[in-house]
């Protein structure tokens, strides 16, 4: 099986022991971001192998401006813990950190503390622009990151629970360890991972079969982003339902995995697809679709911006390799999806396409997306939704 990102075995930092629960409530502790708790989620269940914990405001500057840890290990996205206010924690070696995502905030990880440092105007942007190409406050991820403190507390954590996913989407929430395990289980070896965070539409699900098809692979695992989204994006129980209805009707049976991973997205477009790779190497993939505006939002990235990236890496970066794809879109001419580069003889009125905010529009006024966009089990369930009170 592929080995872990600069690692031989993951490491996950959960750590359930009743002593060390004990041990949290008499600690000083702090209240995380809910990115630091996603982090904190994340290094629990071992997708961000080989890290021990939240980085120094070094690592951090050293992964954002050169993508490595100052340790030389490969590494796209700062893992921070930024806070405004630390006075509950000063003088304190170790500390508990509070979840702000579930009711009672509750500790979800101990940490021994390395540093407090505060990080000056001049880092803050510097962490900002590199990581996400801008620091227009209008994307949904710089105002995200923003609104965090400007104190970096850093240190190896122990994890004492993985937030509200567990209880949320049991079933579909899985570790890193868990994935990995599955796919052993099933001798998978080529195993490619589809990132996503919509319902599958007819544009995702053959990108799946095409990269299936053309790498030959064992099996594909759907892993969808459970944590916080933008405003109007699909909440994760519905993309959920729709995705296991889509696999369910149009795939054979043992090829494909459906589950989540509980991290709040970045909108990071590149940087976010470099880390998307690192912890599908983590949980086993061997390779990772990365299509259209992977992980993009608005006009901050470039359509293949994120395939382009890769090419960039040094050989040693990453064992897992992209299934980079074009933009697929379904062709009027040959009454199925194509990817566009392949159809060389088409004209863009050969094409069906709908934007995300026109099927939003089409949903809630009541009309179902066409057969050519939306597999009509998935229309359904996403009209329901759309006719029930949650919907905006
Ligand atoms: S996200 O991470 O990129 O935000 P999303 O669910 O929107 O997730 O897309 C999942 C994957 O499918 C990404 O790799 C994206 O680039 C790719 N993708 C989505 N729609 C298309 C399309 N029409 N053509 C090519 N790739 C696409």
């Amino acid at each position: 099986m592929i080995k872990p990102h600069g690692a031989d075995k993951l490491r996950p930092l959960l750590n359930t022991d009743q002593a060390l629960v004990a041990e949290a409530e008499s600690l000083p502790s702090m209240l995380l971001s809910s990115a630091a708790a996603a982090n904190a989620v994340m290094l629990g269940g071992g997708y961000f192998t080989p890290l021990t914990g939240f980085m120094n405001v070094d690592d951090a500057l050293s992964v954002a401006t050169n993508m490595h840890t100052t340790g030389g290990l490969f590494w796209p996205v700062p893992v921070l813990n930024l806070v405004d206010d630390v006075s509950s924690i000063e003088n304190h070696a170790r500390i508990a950190l509070r979840d702000p995502n579930v009711d009672g905030r509750p500790v979800i990880a101990i940490m021994d503390v390395d540093n407090i440092e505060r990080l000056s105007d001049e880092q803050f942007e510097t962490l900002t622009k590199q990581t996400f190409g801008t620091d227009d406050p209008a994307h949904p991820g710089v105002s995200v990151f923003q609104a965090q403190g400007r104190y970096c507390v850093s240190g190896p954590i122990e994890v004492l629970n993985l937030s509200y996913f567990e209880t949320e989407f049991a079933g579909t929430f899985k570790t890193a360890v868990e994935i990995r395990d599955e796919i052993n289980a099933l001798g998978w070896e080529t195993v490619v991972a589809f990132q996503t965070r919509n319902p599958m539409h007819l544009a995702h699900e053959e990108l799946c079969r095409m990269a299936m098809e053309r790498l030959d692979a064992d099996g594909i695992v759907v892993h969808m982003l459970l944590g916080k989204l933008k405003a109007g994006d699909i909440p994760a129980s519905v993309r959920d339902a729709c995705i296991r209805k889509m696999v369910d009707v149009y795939f054979p049976e043992n090829t494909v995995l459906v589950n989540g991973y509980g991290f709040d997205m970045l909108y990071a477009g590149p940087r976010e697809a470099l880390l998307h790779a690192v912890f599908r190497q983590n949980m086993g993939a061997t390779h990772l679709i990365v299509g259209r505006d992977h992980a993009g939002v608005g006009d901050y990235y470039g359509p293949f911006d994120a395939q382009a990236i890769f090419d960039e890496l040094p050989d040693d970066a990453l064992d897992i390799e992209i299934f980079a794809a074009d933009h697929t879109a379904w062709s009027k001419k040959l009454d199925r999806v194509v990817m566009m580069r392949e159809a060389p003889d088409h004209s863009p009125e050969d094409y069906v396409f709908l934007s995300g905010t026109k099927v939003r529009d089409m949903l809630s006024q009541g009309i179902a997306p066409p057969p050519e966009f939306s597999r009509p089990e998935v229309a359904e369930i996403l009209m329901d939704y759309y006719r029930s009170s949650d919907a905006a």
